[in-house]
């Protein structure tokens, strides 16, 4: 079949790699790309969120199934786009319908399913500029940190959290009456403070049945021992040391089944993936977000220990019957490091040369942000490059992945040389 898939990051070219190696893929296209995934698809200069021109692009090259590697025409509903047309309708889409979607869309959404579903999550309430005097009460009667969440989309910027009471009484106040997130912010979402170790779950559902894919860890702040500003993601691990056994159970019986019982409960149709983000505290799990989407970097760490023929699970999605699928998982570690435009989290330059790629890696090279500029490959984003490794230890896959970043320059790159340190405690 001819597939299409949505996105321009290190997910998708993962997402690129995996499918390509399938023998029921024909063409393959990825709307828009980068220079990477051109190496190995049709790169299609479309906009993720143009549905009118998506769909003639479907139409006019015969495509079968449409893969969305981000949230945003998630949330904006391509699924039901495409369902609610009878020249589309037919056409598989992997991801969920709209009102699915709203389990990343909205935190308020999301925090009335968690609670309806007696899921694990942290205490919470729900404000707007009407009742920010309450929202004041609410503060008050918490103790610090304060987690205060822009209910919409707002570009991974969404969460702030804050020691101190009357910074997070002024923060409240900039979100819902001066709207400093825009429409995103005109509910916000403040929440308990969790302390512990956050973890990633992935999970494929068809709406009914559902499989956990590897767990994986994602480190998101700029320097090393989780220091400095947030960020899209500098490093991910996969599998995670402390999801054992008994820690599986837990997220499975008390997280994941729940999860997919009231997707059902609610009759909402949901295809694609569910991305938990999760918070170990003390040995019991919380939810801390759903995403309705691969995570990245953690894609470039899960897919490629998934064994199994991707094209032939999303085909048995499509049909409701996942519950046929077997995953076969590679039990080896993979280890991505991020290498970075210097300055990203903040302003950043792009237009930059990237050396040393056309060498033979030990590693696989997903392209981030990147474009071809005369015929070279440039950074095009703060996220430039996901360099991953499989080894039998964390350590043996890290040292890969630095060992081949030797490799690689660009001017004023910068990674984090302490991915999966952490982790390695644990073992
Ligand atoms: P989110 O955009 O919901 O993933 O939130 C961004 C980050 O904020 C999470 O990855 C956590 O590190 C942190 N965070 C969100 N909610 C909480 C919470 N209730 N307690 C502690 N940290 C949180
Ligand atoms: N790695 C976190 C995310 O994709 O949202």
């Amino acid at each position: 079949m001819n597939i299409l898939i949505l996105g321009s990051g290190g997910r998708e070219h993962a997402f690129t790699l995996k499918i390509k190696e399938s023998p029921l893929c024909n063409k393959l296209f990825v709307a828009p790309g980068n220079a990477g995934i051109s190496e190995i698809a049709i790169c299609v200069d479309l906009s993720v969120i143009d549905f009118e021109s998506i769909k003639s692009f479907v139409i006019n090259e015969n495509i079968q199934m449409v893969v969305v590697g981000p949230e945003d025409p998630l949330v904006n509903g391509i699924y039901d786009f495409f369902k609610n047309d009878d020249l589309l309708k037919d056409i598989a889409v992997i991801g969920p319908s709209k009102e699915a979607a709203q389990l990343e869309g909205s935190k308020d959404f999301a925090k009335i399913f968690l609670e309806e579903n007696h899921i694990p999550t942290a205490r919470y309430k729900s404000f707007n500029a009407s009742t920010l005097n309450h929202g004041y009460a609410f503060l008050e009667s918490l103790s610090p940190p304060y987690v205060l969440k822009a209910d919409g989309l707002a570009a991974g910027k969404g969460v702030v959290i804050l020691d101190n009471l009357n910074e997070a009484k002024a923060e409240l106040k900039r979100m819902l009456a001066d709207q400093k997130f825009g429409k995103a912010s005109e509910k916000v979402v403040i929440e308990e403070f969790l302390s512990g170790i956050e973890m990633s779950c992935f999970v494929l559902t068809d709406g009914k049945n559902y499989k956990i894919l590897p767990f994986a860890k994602d480190y998101k702040r700029i320097g090393e021992g989780d220091t400095g500003l947030n960020t899209g993601g500098m490093g991910a691990i996969s599998p995670v040391a402390f999801v054992d056994e008994k820690m599986y159970n837990k997220i499975e019986e008390r997280i994941v089944k729940p999860t997919i019982l009231g997707l059902q409960r609610r009759q909402m149709t949901y295809i694609g993936f569910v991305f938990i983000g999760l918070i170990n505290v003390n040995g019991e799990p919380y939810v801390i977000e759903y995403n309705v989407r691969m995570g990245d970097p953690e894609t470039e760490v899960v897919l490629p220990r998934l064994n199994s023929d991707l094209v032939n699970i999303f085909n048995k999605m499509t049909e409701g019957k996942l519950n046929e699928i077997n995953l076969e998982i590679n039990p080896d570690t993979a280890a991505t490091v991020i290498l970075v435009s210097g300055g990203y989290p903040e302003d950043y330059q792009k237009g930059y040369e990237i050396n040393g790629l056309n060498e033979k890696f030990n590693s696989l090279v997903f392209h981030s942000g990147t474009k071809w500029l005369n015929g070279k490959a440039v950074t095009n984003g703060g996220r430039v490059l996901a360099i991953t490794s499989l080894g039998k230890t964390i350590n043996e896959a890290t040292s890969k992945s630095y060992e081949t970043i030797k490799q690689i320059n660009f001017d004023k790159m910068y990674f984090r040389k302490d991915i999966g340190k952490d982790l390695e405690n644990f073992l």
